[in-house]
């Protein structure tokens, strides 16, 4: 049997560090709407270089061979476009994993997608260094489930490869409780340090640690509503000791959403805030400070949108 071979589309920072390290145990394609470098260097949280060299694609030619799985790497917003770009070439069956941040393509492209379709919540961090260079910042966790409840055997192959490409996965049977406990932590983190330029340990100070508090408040209520816990439990507490834990823990980090705007690009503010806003909707709840940064981002999302002002 031909080994099995994995396209990788959407080369951002956590796209390229799949490839990179998955490139080691299986072939792999990454897919991009411009055609990349073949050789990418990755450099190791442990400050190893390395080289691979795979194939590259645009969206628009795909390669001939039909591919084993395909990992949407892609920013939330441009997943269903990506999948839509794919959609076409692709027999029924083929497996999909969907990377993404936030609850808002996944549900719809389970149902879409004609195969299995799998979600993965991981932590690794990565960021880019050029168009032929990624930095693997730091070791994470990867956990890998199907929204449906089914495809295990997939999952648990899937985290094997991943784990012996050195990026430690596991299969699990709760996947939406995993996206939503990592939307929750974005959305306490990532609205801030965006709005204020800051790093994410500067949150435990004065004047931003009462809004990390408030926003906490109204991210446990709308999840306690859910149904969503945090991990070992606890309500509002629970989820204060995960949100502070993630800060301390990344606290030199400039968080992505920051990235995002000081880069003049689209934010996640609909995958991570929207999903929120809509379950505290349904569960009559106020989440005024939520349902502010979600304004805010959208107003700064159409101002992008805009044509440059004539001079
Ligand atoms: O979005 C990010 O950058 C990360 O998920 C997190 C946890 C907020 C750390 O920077």
């Amino acid at each position: 049997m031909p080994p099995a071979t994995h396209w990788i589309v959407g080369p951002g920072a956590m796209g390229r560090l799949i490839a990179l390290r998955l490139a080691s145990q299986v072939p792999v394609a990454l897919i991009g709407r411009r055609r990349l470098p073949a050789r990418q260097t990755l450099v190791t949280p442990e400050g190893e270089v390395w080289t691979q060299a795979f194939a590259v694609a645009q969206i628009d030619a795909l390669p001939a061979d039909i591919p084993t799985v395909v990992h949407l790497t892609t920013k939330a917003h441009g997943t269903e476009a990506a999948h839509a770009a794919l959609a076409a070439a692709l027999p029924d069956g083929v497996p999909l994993v969907l990377w993404q941040n936030g609850f808002a393509c996944q549900p719809r492209l389970t149902e879409q997608h004609r195969g299995p379709v799998l979600c993965a919540s991981t932590t690794e961090g990565a960021h880019v260094q050029g168009d032929d260079r990624v930095t693997h910042a730091g070791h994470g966790q990867t956990f890998l489930g199907a929204l449906d409840g089914r495809h295990a055997r997939l999952a648990s192959s899937l985290a094997q490869t991943l784990s012996a490409a050195g990026l430690p996965a596991e299969a699990v049977d709760n996947i939406h409780v995993r996206l939503w406990r990592k939307l929750a932590v974005n959305a306490a983190i990532n609205p801030l340090v965006a709005q204020f330029a800051i790093r994410n340990g500067q949150l435990r100070d004065r004047p931003f640690r009462p809004m990390v508090e408030r926003l906490i408040a109204e991210v446990a209520a709308t999840l306690t509503a859910e149904g969503i816990t945090p991990p070992g439990g606890g309500g509002l507490e629970g989820w204060r000791k995960l949100v502070w834990q993630v800060v301390e823990a990344t606290a030199t980090n400039r968080a992505s959403m920051l990235q995002d705007v000081q880069a003049g690009r689209l934010t996640e503010h609909e995958a991570i805030l929207a999903p929120l806003l809509a379950a505290a909707s349904r569960h009559r709840l106020s989440v005024p400070c939520l349902a502010w940064h979600l304004h805010d981002l959208r107003r700064r999302a159409a101002a992008l949108a805009e044509p440059p002002a004539a001079c």
